[in-house]
């Protein structure tokens, strides 16, 4: 334990002023899990500035690349430009274009985002508190995401308007940890360690000077905790004796043989000529959770180190999202957790809200072995099903005073199929004795929106909340939501269900949450084109109960960007347009007569006769968002000189349920018809000129991107696609999610067709609505990025779609990045996409 020891010392020394001494390098080695998951079956990269920002279509990281290492030989090659000398397998004029943009693009990179902050109240000098920013960067070289921990000393200025922080004076990277999660009172902070190697966990458990407790669980208790921001629930219970937490259950016994045949379980394991077999095969997840089958509840007590499994749930739930009851003095303890239960088979979980979901709960594991078994057998070991009124109930959280429990339903994307929709929220009022007739009654706080108001709230859309998201008053929530095309915050009262939107309007920046301070609120606002920044919001009690929040900067030295990125910066604007439908039929909804929106980014100093070339933008999905929050990739793709128009087709999320139900047993022309208008809108008012247009997607945004240039061949000089979807009648048979298919290409009714095996008429429909069924008329050069190991959208359906373009002889270039799932992520990988993006429409569209 000497590095143990040399850690610890060296974290104190740091962060002195934390609450923590953190000492949290490891010899494992894996980095810090995301918390974030985006909105979107489809979605492209979402990194993100802020923990709970999973909808816009952004695609950031990439960092500081040691140009040692880079082989850019363009410049000081002789000129000669066969192949042979330019061993990197790029012809001469990529060469030129990597050697000259990839240092911005590094520049851009190595900007941090805030991925989660914590304030604690521990402090009993009440003027000044301790906080903690885990922030994190992308790091090329080892190509995954360096994390680190800064920390700061907050204090109320004496008219309680502002704050003003003192930071550590550096930030100490954290590394080999899985999740750290403080105890409610600020004293104890649990550090989770996965890993890799040997599926093993390791618990720990430090206090404000040192680690006073480690635990190890073998892999035969349980596999990895859950890390992934959905089935994930990590919580402590009030008195911070126990945490419950949710982590994949062990794995069956693998049949055994040895050179006398089958051995029965049970006999010696240490038999060293024996071998294993691979046994059933069981179903996984889907994307992002390949090798992830069944996440269950555990508890762990932080005395004794003792695990055990939480009884009394059926073994065909998926568990997660747990936390504990409100507790009462000597009655027995509860937990309430979202429970996933499937039929046939395990459809893909992420990004699809569509999958029914209940709340339960169920006594927390007995304290003691000795009266297990007496408990077990009683007849409230059950876990009981509190929502059975409703398809879909997740991210619970119970009021201050244990009254009430609040839960979000996607039960209009459960009961539409569509895999994400307009959110509700309800309310379960909490019996002090935890007794429930069969059900508990569900009251609507806020009900789904079919048709906002011009300028009215649209709905409610979000999928992550605060552990602790109240105010004082112990029944108004403060929680992020997507308005149009930017995130804002709302104020809830759950008990009356008045919203209100409590960050400013008119400028049309994207919020998202950090954490609350008492009754005033962390948060974190951006563009297309200003770096994030931290706001500090505090609740202004005017006369006649006109109250109103007001914002002011928090200075910070987390979000910062080079001389060169701010310049470039500075010389671009942002706009909102909205833009009406052409094609609104006598048998549209009104909400799906209503305007979308596109985001338009341009060089301030647009000279009169000539426009910049545009890159058009399209995000996945199809019902997820392009917020108008700052994206380092975009960023990039506007400093080379394009305009961007990121466009909010009909079917994302943020515009009313009608508009967003329009879509499905549309796609392939609605949205298609939807983006053309955008492009028509921004040419008629001189932004564009219609000779120099490329366009860009991934996912639903990938298949909208090849429907264009095959609808509209004479309209698009340059594409890029990032695992696309081009064949649904080749991507059914193969996808983790082929309800989406169904759904999508027929509409609602496609749900009751819904078959492993499709029919010839299924078949026929999926190609009509598919990009290669206009493949004949393409002649846009495109550049294809794909991620191998790609569940949602296999690349076999870009693969055949690319190969198809080649044997025509439009220009093709395929990077296939072969450890990449669907989002194209890893810092590397989001690196070389965005330099071959530039580099392609550089040659193509300038
Ligand atoms: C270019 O390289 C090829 C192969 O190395 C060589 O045969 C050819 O002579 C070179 N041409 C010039 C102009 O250097
Ligand atoms: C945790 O374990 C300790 C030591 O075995 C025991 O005394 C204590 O009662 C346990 N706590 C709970 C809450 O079960
Ligand atoms: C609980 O209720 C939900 C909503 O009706 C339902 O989908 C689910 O199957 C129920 N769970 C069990 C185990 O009965
Ligand atoms: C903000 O967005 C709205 C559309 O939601 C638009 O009408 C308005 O002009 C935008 N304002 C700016 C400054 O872009
Ligand atoms: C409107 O709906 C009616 C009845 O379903 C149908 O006959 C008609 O063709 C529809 N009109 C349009 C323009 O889609």
């Amino acid at each position: 334990m000497v590095h143990l020891l040399l850690q610890l010392l060296m974290g104190c020394s740091i962060l002195s002023a934390s609450p923590f001494a953190l000492s949290l390098a490891s010899t494992f080695a894996l980095s810090l899990a995301s918390t974030r998951f985006p909105q979107k079956p489809f979605s492209i990269s979402l990194s993100h500035y802020s923990p709970f920002h999973y909808f816009s279509s952004s695609s950031p990281s990439t960092s500081t690349r040691n140009t040692a290492t880079t082989k850019f030989s363009a410049m000081d090659n002789p000129k000669n430009s066969s192949q042979k000398d330019f061993p990197s397998g790029l012809d001469e004029e990529s060469e030129q274009q990597y050697s000259l943009h990839s240092n911005l693009l590094q520049q851009f990179s190595t900007i941090s985002s805030i991925d989660k902050a914590w304030i604690f109240n521990s402090n009993k000098d009440s003027s000044s508190q301790g906080m903690m920013f885990s922030v994190s960067q992308p790091n090329l070289l080892a190509n995954k995401k360096r994390t680190f921990i800064l920390s700061s000393t907050v204090t109320k200025r004496s008219d309680d308007s502002s704050v003003k922080l003192q930071w550590a004076p550096f930030p100490v990277e954290v590394s080999g940890v899985s999740v750290m999660v403080p105890s409610p009172s600020g004293l104890k902070l649990l550090i989770v360690r996965n890993s890799e190697s040997d599926g093993a966990c390791r618990f720990e458990i430090w206090s404000d000077s040192c680690l006073e407790k480690e635990f190890h669980v073998p892999q035969s208790k349980h596999g990895s905790v859950y890390t992934d921001g959905w089935f994930e629930g990590i919580s402590w219970n009030s008195d911070e004796t126990l945490i419950a937490y949710v982590a994949e259950e062990p794995s069956p016994a693998k049949p055994t043989f040895n050179d006398q045949g089958y051995k029965k379980s049970g006999s010696d394991d240490k038999d060293s000529s024996s071998w294993k077999g691979q046994g059933d095969w069981e179903e996984d997840w889907g994307e992002t959770y390949a090798g992830k089958r069944q996440p269950a509840l555990f508890v762990i007590n932080i005395t004794s180190g003792e695990v055990q499994a939480v009884k009394g749930i059926d073994k065909s739930l998926s568990v997660g999202q747990v936390v504990w009851a409100p507790s009462n003095e000597g009655s027995a303890q509860y937990l309430v957790f979202v429970g996933w239960s499937f039929e046939t088979r395990k459809l893909g979980i992420k990004y699809c809200y569509n999958r029914p979901c209940a709340l339960y709960v169920v006594k927390a594991p007995p304290e003691s072995k000795t009266n297990e078994n007496e408990i077990h057998s009683g007849e409230d070991a059950q876990a009981l099903n509190l929502t059975q009124t409703i398809s879909s109930a997740f991210l619970p959280r119970f009021s201050p005073d244990g009254k009430f429990l609040v839960f979000l339903s996607a039960r209009s994307s459960v009961d539409s199929g569509a895999h994400s929709a307009t959110n509700s929220l309800h309310r379960i009022d909490w019996p002090k004795d935890v007794k429930f007739d069969q059900s508990a009654k569900v009251h609507d706080v806020i009900p789904v929106v079919l048709c906002a108001e011009d300028d009215g709230f649209p709905g409610l859309y979000f999928s992550s909340i605060l552990n602790d998201p109240w105010l004082s008053d112990g029944h108004t929530l403060v929680i992020p939501s997507v308005w149009h095309s930017s995130q804002v915050l709302l104020s809830v009262n759950v008990l009356s269900g008045q919203i209100k939107r409590i960050t400013p309007d008119g400028s049309n920046f994207s919020w998202s949450l950090l954490t609350l301070h008492g009754n005033n609120i962390f948060a974190v606002s951006s563009s297309p084109v200003d770096i994030p920044q931290v706001k500090y919001g505090t609740f202004v009690e005017k006369e006649a109960g006109n109250n109103e929040w007001s914002w002011s900067d928090v200075s910070n030295p987390i979000y910062k960007c080079s001389d060169k990125v701010s310049s470039l910066l500075s010389s671009l604007t942002f706009s909102v347009l909205k833009i009406s439908v052409k094609d609104a039929s006598e048998n549209s909804t009104k909400g799906s007569s209503k305007p979308y929106e596109a985001i338009f980014v341009s060089s301030k100093t647009k000279k009169s006769d000539t426009c910049d070339p545009l890159i058009v933008i399209l995000h996945g999905g199809p019902h997820s968002v392009s917020l108008s929050s700052f994206s380092k990739s975009h960023a990039f793709l506007s400093s080379l000189g394009y305009s961007l128009l990121i466009v909010n087709y009909r079917g994302s999320l943020g515009f009313g349920e009608e508009a967003l139900q329009s879509l499905p047993g549309n796609v392939g022309s609605q949205d298609v018809n939807d983006v053309l208008t955008a492009i028509d809108h921004v040419i008629d008012l001189g932004l564009a000129s219609p000779s120099k247009i490329a366009v860009l997607g991934g996912s639903h945004g990938g298949f909208l991107t090849t429907h264009l240039i095959g609808q509209a061949p004479e309209k698009f000089v340059a594409a890029a696609a990032r695992n696309p979807v081009c064949n649904l009648a080749l991507m059914v048979g193969t996808t983790d999610i082929p309800d989406w298919c169904y759904v999508e290409s027929y509409g609602i009714k496609g749900r009751d067709k819904i078959t492993e095996a499709p029919s010839a008429e299924d078949l026929t429909l999926f190609y009509s609505k598919s990009p290669i069924a206009h493949i004949a008329k393409v002649k846009t050069p495109t550049v294809f990025l794909l991620g191998a190991q790609d569940l949602r959208v296999p690349i076999s359906t870009g693969l055949q779609y690319a190969r198809a373009l080649k044997e025509k002889g439009v220009p093709v270039k395929v990077i296939l990045f072969p450890n990449d799932v669907h989002g194209i992520e890893r810092p590397q990988s989001d690196f070389e996409s965005f330099l071959s993006i530039a580099a392609w429409f550089n040659k193509y569209c300038k």
